[in-house]
């Protein structure tokens, strides 16, 4: 069963990124494997309010943890360089997702989880963010409305029969964007509209789309005309007294090539040069890869023990490549 990946545009999130101490990898297992019970703990106080985290495993972590073959396209985040802007890669052994309606639900699980935690990991990175009015981001913009639902996102997001060792699971990367917002705001709504592709207001798609708006970088078709799509759930994070204002970009697939090919065409364009004007504004401060298992998994990792107790392939023995 896949985690908790697919909910209703949530109100508020945190994001913690983590490193994994050595000789911590058990306590870590455990955690993990504990993870849904916390979280129904926590959210069963305030039902309706739709508290969930979702756990991704960095490339780097993976055999520490586990003795089953790595996931097939589980790879540490690959930086892009294009002729003028650049997605940098940064580490990541850990990612939690945690979302509600209400921030303090998150606070209170990311409490408990660093309880859990303290001693055995380095925080990295941790960032509360919140959708801003209605479901925007800090460009203004609606954020969100593309994002497929239902069967189509459940196929958008899930590994299918390209790794059966692992279906139910999925893939994340996260990007962490920092806006120049005096840049953006001193740009006529009416050219915004154009770099992002759709109306500021009424958020419609503009029909005369430009090459290198948003919206036509990351429209990506395959040749026999399927549309290829990920699942978005950014935040707006900033702090005004420190004239920071930012985007937290994070795309779940079932294989992590769909994102990569947008960021290709956002960072490098296709063809090279026309790169996403989003990035004229924004400058990506961190990139993530994760693998996100499928709950069972996590819940019982013994399964695949061997018989001295430490972790084996057992029931994960992958099929032939
Ligand atoms: C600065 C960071 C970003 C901001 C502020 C942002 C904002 C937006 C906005 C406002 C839309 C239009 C509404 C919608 O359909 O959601 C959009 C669409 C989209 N964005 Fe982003 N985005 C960011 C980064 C990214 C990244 C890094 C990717 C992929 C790697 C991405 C992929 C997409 C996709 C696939 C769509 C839907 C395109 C369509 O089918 O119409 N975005 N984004």
């Amino acid at each position: 069963m896949i985690q908790d990946v697919l909910r209703e545009p949530a109100k508020a999130a945190i994001f913690l990124v983590a490193d994994v101490r050595p000789g911590s990898e058990a306590s870590v297992r455990d955690l993990l494997a504990d993870l849904a019970g916390l979280t129904r703990a926590v959210g069963f106080r305030a039902p309706g309010d739709q508290l969930s985290c979702v756990v991704g495993i960095g490339a780097s972590l993976w055999s520490r943890l586990y003795r089953a073959p790595a996931p097939r396209d589980l790879h540490p985040f690959r930086g892009l360089s294009g002729a003028r802007h650049t997605a940098p890669a940064t580490h990541g052994d850990l990612l939690f997702h945690l979302r509600a309606r209400r921030l303090d639900l998150c606070f209170e699980l990311e409490r408990q989880l660093m309880r859990r935690l303290a001693g055995h990991v380095r925080v990295l990175d941790e960032v509360q963010g919140f959708k801003y009015f209605d479901e925007r981001d800090l460009l203004g913009f609606v954020d969100g409305t593309e994002n497929p639902a239902g069967a189509a996102a459940r196929a958008a997001l899930a590994i299918g029969d390209q790794d059966p060792a692992y279906a139910g699971g999925s893939y994340v990367i996260v990007q962490k964007y920092l806006h120049d917002l005096d840049a953006w705001q001193a740009l006529p709504v009416a050219e915004q509209e154009r770099v992002i592709g759709r109306s500021k207001l009424s958020d419609i798609e503009l029909t005369d789309q430009a090459v290198n708006s948003h919206v036509a970088v990351n429209t990506i078709v395959d040749p026999d005309g399927t549309e290829r799509q990920i699942v978005r759930e950014n935040m707006a994070f900033g702090s005004p007294g420190a004239a920071e204002f930012g985007t937290y970009f994070i795309g779940y697939a079932g294989t992590p090539e769909v994102i990569e090919r947008m960021l290709r065409r956002m960072f490098v364009g296709e063809p090279a040069g026309n790169h996403d004007r989003i990035l004229d504004f924004s400058t990506a401060v961190t990139g993530s890869l994760f693998f996100v298992p499928a709950a069972d998994f996590l819940e019982n990792p013994l399964d695949n023990s061997t018989s001295d107790g430490s972790l084996g392939i057992g029931s994960l023995k992958r099929s032939s490549r």
